[in-house]
């Protein structure tokens, strides 16, 4: 394994009490594999990701427990100074909002360039002709004028593929895109997933794709994780998703997603918001949203059940989810 996490629990101080944001967290992508992380907001898919860059908000965050193994070394045991090195040369990472994460008074040339100044020690001349290159990678068109504008000049959708650029740039082993093309229009969303997607087979680029949207991850991912209040609910390869979930909730998920064969029809949505982290439900957090809820599930945890040797689910009754489906 590339990228191992391991029983990750986060936390955070707040003035009502501490929010449980990620709860015992497992999950792995392998060198040249995409793994899809989902979720509604707020069940702690950013902040497992900020604890494995080394980029976690502390205080008020917390890691109160578990490892993050990357090539085989914890993360959690490593002095900040090694961590730094590792973030942008070993892993790098792919905000939703570019505008934000590029600098506005340095050229898109110059901050490109800077990733090989700074960590390669190239001359400027060679930094700017790496930057054209990486341009031209991203399929920006007349990269070699474009390298001198700044990014408010770009379109949302050039901006972010100058952030896969940057992302690339040291040839990391691991990127993790949070919400990519979240904040695209739809089209632009698909262009930028299928560049990404085509740069991380060539690369053999171990990818996190952390995504609210099912709808954009069947033709990318792999495997599919499906987090719920912090905990995994659900992690399987993307075809057995896809034919049956074993989760009430992934069931859920799947079927909020917008069909073409079914225009007119109302879109089903999950009932009722995710928990509060102060006061995470007893028993399965899913419970109280749950349509097939009973007793037990109100008082018993569910473990992540093994479904098949590739696939896990945290219901108590999965094998009823798996059998009643008929998608
Ligand atoms: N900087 C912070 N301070 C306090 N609480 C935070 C902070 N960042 C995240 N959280 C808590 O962690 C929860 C999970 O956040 P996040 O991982 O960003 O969710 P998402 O799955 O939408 O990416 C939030 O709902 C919030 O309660
Ligand atoms: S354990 Fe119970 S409440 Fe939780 S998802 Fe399964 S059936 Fe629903
Ligand atoms: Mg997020």
């Amino acid at each position: 394994m590339l990228l191992e996490v391991r029983d990750l629990h986060v936390e955070f101080r707040t003035r009502d009490g501490v929010a449980k944001a990620v709860n015992g967290v497992t999950y792995g992508v392998d060198a040249g594999e995409t793994l899809a992380v989902l979720g509604e907001s707020g069940s702690g898919k950013s902040v497992t990701a900020q604890a494995i860059m080394g980029i976690l908000d502390m205080p008020p965050g917390r890691i109160a427990g578990g490892e993050i193994l990357f090539q085989g070394q914890d993360l959690l045991k490593l002095k900040e100074e090694e961590r730094r090195k590792i973030r942008g040369a070993g892993m790098a990472m792919i905000f939703q909002d570019a505008l934000s994460s590029l600098n506005p008074v340095l050229t898109v040339g110059d901050q490109l360039g800077e990733m090989f100044t700074v960590h390669r020690g190239m001359s400027r001349k060679d930094a700017r002709a790496k930057a054209v290159e990486l341009m031209d990678r991203v399929r920006i068109p007349a990269a070699k004028e474009r390298v001198r504008q700044y990014p408010h000049q770009f379109s949302g959708g050039m901006r972010q593929r100058i952030m896969i650029a940057m992302a690339l740039a040291l040839e990391p082993a691991l990127i993790i895109a949070d919400e990519p093309t979240t904040a695209l229009d739809v089209t632009v969303q698909a262009q930028v997933m299928d560049l990404l997607a085509e740069l991380q087979r060539e690369y053999r680029i171990g990818l996190i794709l952390i995504t609210h949207d099912l709808g954009v991850v069947a033709d990318v991912a792999d495997r599919i994780a499906v987090m719920y209040a912090g905990r995994i609910v659900e992690s399987a390869p993307v075809h057995d998703i896809y034919k049956a979930p074993a989760h009430p909730y992934t069931r859920g998920l799947l079927e909020s997603i917008p069909r073409l064969d079914q225009k007119g029809q109302e879109l089903y949505a999950i009932k009722g918001l995710p928990p509060n982290l102060l006061h995470i439900p007893p028993g399965c957090p899913f419970h109280p949203r749950c349509p097939m809820a009973r007793d037990v599930c109100r008082t018993d945890v569910p473990p992540l059940y093994e479904v098949s040797p590739t696939r896990g689910s945290a219901c108590h009754f999965w094998r009823e989810c798996l059998d009643d489906y008929d998608g």
